[in-house]
C-alpha cells in the first residue's frame, strides 16, 4: 500500500474527490472541467469514474478516512503503521488493498470495518465522525443495513 508521507497536522488539503487521496504532492494530476470548475484527480480511473456521475462525488461516501494515523506502542518501540491515510469508500464499491507484508493493509482494514481506532485522524461512516468506543456506547444501531466485509487469504 503506497503512503505519502505527511505531518500530523495540516491545513486544508486539495482531495481527489472520488478516492480522497491528498493532491498537494503529486505530479501529475488529472484535470475535469465541469460546470465552468476544474477538478483534480489522482489518475485517469478516478477523472472517469467522476465523469460518470460527477453529481454524485460531491456528496460524502460511504466511509471516508481523513489523514489516519495509527502507531502501535510496544515499550520502548514504536511502529507506525499508518502515516496519513486518506480513504473514500463508495456504496457499492468493491476495493481490493495490495502492499508488502507489514505495509499496514490489515491495520487500514481495520480502520475501514470501524474494528480499531486511528491513533489521530478521522473516520466517518455515513458523514458520522466514528470510532469504535462511540460507535459502541451512543448509537450502536446506525450501522444496520450495511455490513463491511474483509475478504482476504492474507490479513
Ligand atoms: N497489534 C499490534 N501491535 C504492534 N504492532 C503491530 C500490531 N499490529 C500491526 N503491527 C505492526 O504494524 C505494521 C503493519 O502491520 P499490518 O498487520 O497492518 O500489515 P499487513 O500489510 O497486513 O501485513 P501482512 O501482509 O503480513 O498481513 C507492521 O509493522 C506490524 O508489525
Ligand atoms: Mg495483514
Amino acid at each position: 500500500m503506497k503512503q505519502i508521507k505527511k505531518e500530523k497536522t495540516g491545513a486544508a488539503r486539495a482531495r481527489d474527490l472520488v478516492c480522497g487521496m491528498d493532491l498537494s504532492e503529486l505530479a501529475d494530476l488529472a484535470e475535469v472541467p465541469y460546470k465552468g470548475a476544474s477538478f483534480y484527480f489522482c489518475g485517469s480511473g478516478c477523472a472517469e469514474r467522476f465523469k460518470s456521475d460527477p453529481e454524485r462525488f460531491q456528496k460524502e461516501p460511504l466511509i471516508r478516512l481523513s489523514n489516519v494515523w495509527k502507531v502501535f506502542k510496544m515499550g520502548a518501540v514504536e511502529t507506525q503503521a499508518l502515516r496519513g491515510v486518506d480513504l473514500n469508500v463508495w456504496e457499492g464499491d468493491f476495493i481490493s488493498i495490495i502492499g508488502a507484508s507489514g505495509s499496514g493493509k490489515s491495520t487500514v482494514l481495520n480502520m475501514i470495518g470501524l474494528l480499531d481506532r486511528p491513533t489521530d485522524g478521522m473516520v466517518f461512516f455515513i458523514r458520522e465522525r466514528m470510532f469504535l468506543c462511540s460507535m459502541t456506547k451512543k448509537e450502536p444501531n446506525s450501522v444496520q443495513g450495511y455490513s463491511v466485509s474483509c475478504f482476504s487469504n492474507i490479513i
